[in-house]
């Protein structure tokens, strides 16, 4: 692989250059949201590139290698060679001269996709659940790993869009719920989890792809501050932890898609965020050549689907833009600085020359396929089957994260089923505790409901190297125990249908010792329809006939337990209130070792300190407030005002005047029970309560190397493919020009569509809110510490999860948002102190006149308890320096 020895004197001058060009004082521009021209990387924000070690030695390697490559292999790193062309999810071109392969870029985010002797993890609600920031780390790393060791340079996740707007979206449990703080920082520790073992990590969806009906067409209507204080805040945590790689949505926003948006890639990401990696199209989400371009796409997936004669969008299509001059070569040069930068960034330290052979395919499960499956080109060994499973040291890891995101909804004290300790008989009851008879990979992209659900559907899936079943993992421990065991279905039957058999279910359940009741609900991606459910859940309801059997079982056993694996909540509130159901336990999607995990905190080796990452409504999906839009009324051009602005989830039910809920947000139990003491707010006397905006111009577009624009055709010969050279035919997307003679394209656009401002590679003005990876660097200055004491009063060691709530004040802010957790574990009499930073990110609106976040004059308080409705304590915050609060 290609790697710079040293900088070229010439290149360190360069980025010397940009580094230091002085600041000038620049005016507020008076366009409201100056989307153009897209940021070039070490431009905007520069200050921090230089700050910010590792992009800045990533940007002096990837300057050094993008000013050697020719205009052809520029855009052969910007664009994928087209669906199923080259052996991963998706493929660019390479640079061969250098011997510089294309990117792999493989599914992702619970674990690889396609391919086999990887792990499935827990997705991303569950890792949410545990609320541990070690475990959310330790995921990512794990990821890391079996992405790298398949030969993937790119893994497409971890996700925090959707965020969770409505509880039914089908692509929830791939993110870390609807609450913005809780999913940044799951976010930016997976991230830095992936990157660190040599893997870029792709930040998706962004952004507002909260559905998946009409996802491709959506027109989502969002106000600025709901855009910042909500669904942007991931993002935020995304760039800050040094992501390299983000993906533009299928959506549109405001009016314009996603991945032609200037307003959310050039100025929200690029330019506030001051992000220094590269973004990436969803699988055909880009819809024009210069469209996308001017607004700060950098590489276009998978590549193909273009018009003729390119096929592509990019591609041949690219290169004449710039021929043309319709791109500045300013702009291509960034896209593809800031794609190997993106590289560079993670290949550092033991990582610096790692990069195996990609040694699996994952469109086929053979040995031997083709290097370009659409093509039916080369046939050879393609599958190596090299097994990324770390010795079992990732099932540990799984089994880890399965039971310590187990949420205990309920467990009566009066019966005390929980934890089981030897019980004389167990009845198991339902078809999600049992194995699926093909297998657990019997449906392509766990399309479909049989047997225990163990993760969601669609191209956010892994194939399971095994999985172990609730009914397996309880059989085993019960014949240790000694305790007589019965299931419904029988272990050898069918695992399908018998939740309809009540009577059976009844008389299986009557008299044993516990009953154990499974149920269960799936979601995805819109690709499949599972009973009608096309990616979004069409109801809150349980599935396969799941309530009534909990009913039934109930009825004739009081010591009844529910366990269920569901994406994100049910509707909750006879299954809770039922008296004979002793205990609730929400095991989300467990991933591989699902019946481990659950034992595992059935019988108490693990006590329960799973969080539950979204609210339970009782009845009706219309407590949750903001509807998922399943009939649009003009369904060629459906359009959602995301209305309720930042009320989503616990933020909805704590305001609205009739919500009621009942389990909220960061609830769950443990098998002991704590005290919260000793509350202390204290206040940073050094820093000031009202942040300077950031100031000052970039340096110019910079442009990497020469490119010869001469339309003579003599010249352009050089960008045509030479004679002998052997294409993949008859699918697979070049970067040469068709012909020397004329450039023929066929629907590039038209540049008059776009402002000149659009191609203008002048200084431009630095946001107020940037200035650094993830915004102002001032937004993560301390301004408070807490701190507070917790006990362990009971007679078993557990894990109390303290969260912290900040009320901003005022009608036009939550009741409280989440600003802070923490993982404590506790022997029993055991006290700790526990300390808490709020950063002035944590205690700011964002000022949509300003376009800054500040610190309001409203009076503010702080709240820390066990969940959103059980506060311990609380204070007020001092008003910080410079700061007179004017309102109560
Ligand atoms: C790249 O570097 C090589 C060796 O220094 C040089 O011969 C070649 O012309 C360079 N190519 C470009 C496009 O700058
Ligand atoms: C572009 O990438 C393709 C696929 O890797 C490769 O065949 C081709 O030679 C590359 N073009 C150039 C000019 O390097
Ligand atoms: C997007 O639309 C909303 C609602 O129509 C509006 O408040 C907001 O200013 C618009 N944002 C941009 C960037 O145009
Ligand atoms: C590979 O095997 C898995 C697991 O059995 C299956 O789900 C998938 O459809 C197979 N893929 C192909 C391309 O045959
Ligand atoms: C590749 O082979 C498959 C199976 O024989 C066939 O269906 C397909 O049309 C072929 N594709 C091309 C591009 O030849
Ligand atoms: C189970 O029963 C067998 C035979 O009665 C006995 O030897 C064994 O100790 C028992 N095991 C437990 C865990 O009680
Ligand atoms: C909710 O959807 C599931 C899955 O399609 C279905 O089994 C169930 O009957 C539905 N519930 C209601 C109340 O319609
Ligand atoms: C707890 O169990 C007792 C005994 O079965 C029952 O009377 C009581 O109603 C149950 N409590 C709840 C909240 O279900
Ligand atoms: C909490 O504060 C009280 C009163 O100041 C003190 O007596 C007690 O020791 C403190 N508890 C801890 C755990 O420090």
């Amino acid at each position: 692989m290609w790697r710079p020895t040293h900088h070229h004197p010439a290149i360190t001058w360069l980025l010397l250059l940009l580094l230091s060009t002085p600041l000038i004082h620049a005016v507020n521009t008076d366009v409201p949201f100056p989307g153009y021209p897209a940021p070039w990387a070490v431009g905007v924000g520069s200050e921090n590139a230089a700050a910010d070690p590792a992009w800045a030695e990533a940007y002096a390697q990837a300057i050094e290698f993008v000013s050697n490559l020719t205009l052809i292999e520029k855009v052969n790193l910007t664009t994928g060679t087209g669906w199923e062309a080259d052996r991963c999810i998706g493929n660019t071109g390479g640079v061969p001269r250098l011997g510089f392969r294309g990117f792999c870029l493989e599914d992702g985010p619970l674990g690889v996709r396609y391919t086999q002797n990887n792990s499935a993890f827990p997705p991303g609600i569950n890792v949410a659940a545990t609320f541990s920031r070690r475990l959310m780390r330790l995921r990512g790393e794990a990821l890391g790993e079996e992405f790298g060791g398949k030969g993937i340079d790119i893994m497409l996740g971890p996700a925090a869009g959707p965020l969770g707007r409505v509880p039914q979206g089908g692509r929830d449990w791939e993110g870390f719920g609807p609450d913005p703080y809780l999913a940044g920082v799951a976010f930016g520790e997976t991230i830095q989890g992936i990157q660190s073992r040599g893997v870029i990590a792709c930040a998706k969806h962004y952004i507002l792809n909260e559905q998946e009906h009409y996802r491709g067409s959506i027109d989502v209507r969002i106000d600025d501050r709901t855009m910042h204080e909500l669904y942007l805040w991931p993002f935020a945590d995304a760039v800050r932890a040094g992501v390299g790689s983000v993906m533009c949505s299928y959506n549109k926003i405001n009016g314009t898609y996603a991945c032609e948006n200037e307003w959310t890639t050039n100025y929200l990401l690029k330019n506030e965020l001051a992000f220094q990696g590269f973004v990436m199209s969803d699988w055909n989400a880009q819809h024009t050549t210069l469209g996308s371009a001017l607004a700060g796409l950098d590489m276009a997936m998978p590549g193909d689907k273009g018009p003729d004669p390119y096929q592509s969008l990019w591609g041949g299509g690219l290169t004449e833009a710039v021929l043309r001059g319709d791109i500045p070569q300013w702009r291509l040069d960034d896209m593809v600085v800031r794609i190997m930068a993106a590289y560079f960034k993670v290949h550092t330290g033991d990582y610096a020359d790692y990069r195996p052979d990609i040694n699996f395919s994952a469109w086929t499960n053979e040995t031997e396929g083709y290097l370009h499956p659409s093509s039916n080109h080369t046939r050879t060994v393609v599958n190596e089957f090299v097994d990324v499973q770390a010795d079992g040291k990732h099932a540990e890891l799984i089994r880890e994260i399965g039971a310590k995101s187990v949420v205990l909804l309920k467990n009566n004290e009066t019966t005390a089923v929980l934890p089981l300790s030897k019980p004389a008989s167990i009845a198991l009851i339902g078809d999600d505790a049992h194995d699926q008879p093909g297998g657990p990979n019997a449906c392509v992209d766990r399309g479909c409901f049989q047997g225990t659900i163990a993760m969601g559907y669609g191209s956010g899936t892994a194939d399971f190297p095994y999985l172990i079943s609730p009914a397996t993992a309880l059989r085993r421990q019960a014949e240790a125990d000694n305790t007589t065991f019965t299931t419904t279905p029988p272990p050898d039957g069918i695992t399908t249908g018998n939740n309809w058999d009540l009577e059976t279910a009844q008389k299986t359940a009557a008299g044993a010792d516990v009953a154990i009741v499974f149920a269960a609900a799936t979601a995805g991606e819109d690709i499949f329809s599972i009973d009608g459910n096309a990616g979004d859940r069409n109801n809150l309801t349980l599935w396969g006939n799941g309530d009534a059997l909990i009913a039934a079982v109930a009825a004739v056993n009081p010591r009844t337990v529910v366990v269920l694996h569901t994406p994100g909540p049910v509707l909750i509130g006879d299954i809770l209130h039922n008296p004979n159901v002793s205990a609730i336990l929400w095991a989300g999607f467990p991933g591989q070792e699902s019946g481990n995990s659950l034992v595992d905190v059935l019988y108490g080796r693990v006590n329960p300190q799973g969080r539950s990452p979204f609210t339970w409504a009782d009845k009706s999906v219309d407590e949750y407030g903001a509807q998922l839009l399943f009939d649009a009324p003009d369904p060629k051009h459906p359009s959602q005002s995301f209305d309720e602005g930042v009320f989503i989830d616990y933020r909805w039910f704590q305001h609205s005047a009739t919500g009621y809920y009942t389990v909220p947000f960061g609830f769950g139990l443990s098998y002991t029970s704590f005290r919260y003491s000793n509350f202390t707010v204290t206040l940073n006397e050094d820093v000031s309560g009202i942040l300077d905006p950031a100031k000052g111009q970039t340096a110019p577009a910079p442009e990497y190397g020469d490119i010869d624009l001469d339309d003579d055709p003599e010249h352009r010969a050089q960008y045509v493919a030479p004679d002998d050279f052997e294409r993949v035919l008859p699918f697979y997307v070049y970067s040469w020009l068709n012909n020397s003679e004329t450039l023929v394209a066929g629907s590039p656009g038209n540049i008059s569509d776009f402002p000149e401002a659009a191609r203008d590679g002048s200084p431009q003005p630095v946001l107020p809110a940037s200035g650094a990876q993830g915004g102002h660097p001032g937004l993560y200055d301390v301004l408070y510490t807490l701190t507070a004491y917790i006990e362990n009063q009971g007679n078993v060691t557990g894990t109390e999860i303290p969260q912290v709530y900040v009320q901003l004040g005022g009608h036009e802010n939550p009741w409280g948002v989440l600003r802070g957790f923490e993982e404590v574990e506790l022997a029993p009499g055991e006290t700790k102190e526990v300390t808490f930073n709020l950063t002035r990110r944590d205690v700011s609106n964002w000022n949509t006149t300003t376009q800054a976040w500040e610190f309001t004059t409203r009076e503010k308080v702080v709240f820390v308890g066990s969940n959103v409705r059980d506060i311990h304590l609380n204070s007020s915050l001092p008003a910080p320096k410079g700061i007179t609060y004017t309102y109560p």
